[in-house]
């Protein structure tokens, strides 16, 4: 558990940007008062790269991309209440994510009172991350905790009595890149094919009938994004993929799924693009044993293995949760006895969850208890 206060420095240092209102802000005035004060909570999924092809290198040493993702059941949850003190602070429980300084909770409601300026009043915020995504493990968990916090955070300080609704939402674009290429996916909410950087959000609709079930097996082995593109790049790694092939199972999907799919059919093409994923080679390059691991789970489980993200977590998919469930326990039995063999130092994790079900956008949990 980590607990502490964000030293990011008083919540008063975020630039105070008082300009004219013609950028949309402060379309009716600036904000005297806080229009809310109550606490907001946030739940912030996890997410499946279902495919995952790298177009190229960008001038900006990032890459464009082509992939379908889709929010998980599995999520984080957060509460941002009026902190007590002058400054913002994080509460984690449930995880090890790091410095709490370089929490993307804290970089997010940072980013969000600069960006607000004098708009608002961004008072200083207590934030409570309870963790259940793993971390670093390519279901982007930090991304979409940095999503929640701004979402929260804004809501919290009232943004949406002081901005006009397109001017609220342009804002809330820019910070969310500037908080990392995943994040605009989880401000969006639902599946979406995701292009560009990863700031081209396209929604795409629900899938028709029960959302799959999903296993999800991650190694005990942390996994960090940049190593892998950099892996992609150089000369060191494994062969390259077949990319003209995981770009064309990644438009097929996606077209395909924006004509109205059903989960059943989703559950049919696995077998195509569980290998559509770019990156899974450099994943391998960096994490011995991964290939093996995801062999194993063929082998056991009998049905295609897909890597989500830079990895290192491997997906199944399933035609619910239950079955998944029954999966997962299959797993633990053959890691049990030694015909699976994960690769790092712990147990991997083993999560039975499901895609997220269509119309749970944008992703809220205004119901429970403030915990903080
Ligand atoms: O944007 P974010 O901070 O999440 O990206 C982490 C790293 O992943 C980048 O520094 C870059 O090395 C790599 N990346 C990339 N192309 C993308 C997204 C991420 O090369 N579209």
């Amino acid at each position: 558990m980590t607990d502490g206060p964000a030293s990011d420095g008083p919540a008063s240092d975020g630039p105070a940007s008082d300009g004219p209102a013609s950028d949309g802000r402060a379309a009716h005035g600036p904000a005297a008062s806080n229009p809310r004060l109550a606490p907001v909570i946030r739940l912030a999924p996890a997410k499946l790269n279902l495919t995952l092809a790298v177009l190229g290198r960008r001038p900006d040493a990032y890459h464009d991309l082509h992939s379908v993702m889709a929010p998980l059941d599995l999520a984080d949850r957060l509460s941002v209440a009026p902190a007590a003190g002058p400054e913002d602070t994080l509460r984690v429980v449930g995880g090890a994510t790091g410095p709490i300084a370089d929490n993307l909770v804290v970089r997010a409601i940072a980013a969000a009172r600069a960006a607000v300026g004098r708009n608002v009043d961004a008072v200083p915020l207590a934030a409570r991350l309870e963790k259940h995504t793993p971390v670093a493990a390519g279901l982007a968990g930090g991304s979409s905790d940095a999503a929640a916090a701004l979402d929260a955070a804004l809501s919290a300080w009232g943004a949406d009595v002081a901005y006009e609704a397109a001017a609220l939402g342009e804002l809330r674009t820019r910070i969310a890149l500037s908080l990392g290429s995943d994040v605009p996916f989880f401000l969006a909410g639902g599946a979406a094919l995701v292009t560009g950087r990863g700031e081209m959000v396209d929604p795409l609709p629900g899938l028709r009938g029960t959302p799959p079930g999903v296993l999800l097996v991650t190694p005990d082995v942390r996994v960090a994004t940049p190593a892998v593109f950099a892996a992609l790049d150089g000369e060191a790694a494994a062969a390259p993929t077949d990319a003209r092939s995981t770009r064309a199972s990644s438009e097929h999907l996606a077209l395909e799924w924006r004509a109205g799919l059903g989960a059943d059919a989703l559950l049919v093409r696995a077998g195509i693009f569980a290998s559509a994923n770019d990156l899974a080679n450099a994943a391998d390059f960096l994490v011995p044993g991964l290939r093996a691991l995801r062999r194993a789970l063929v082998r056991r489980l009998g049905r295609p293995v897909g890597l989500s993200g830079s990895g290192p977590t491997l997906w199944v998919l399933y035609a619910s949760t239950t079955e998944a469930a029954v999966a997962a326990a299959a797993v633990r039995a053959g890691l049990g006895d030694g015909t699976i063999v994960a690769p790092g130092t712990g147990e991997p994790s083993i999560i039975a969850t499901a895609i997220a079900a269509a119309g749970t956008r944008p992703v809220r949990d205004p119901g429970e208890e403030v915990l903080t």
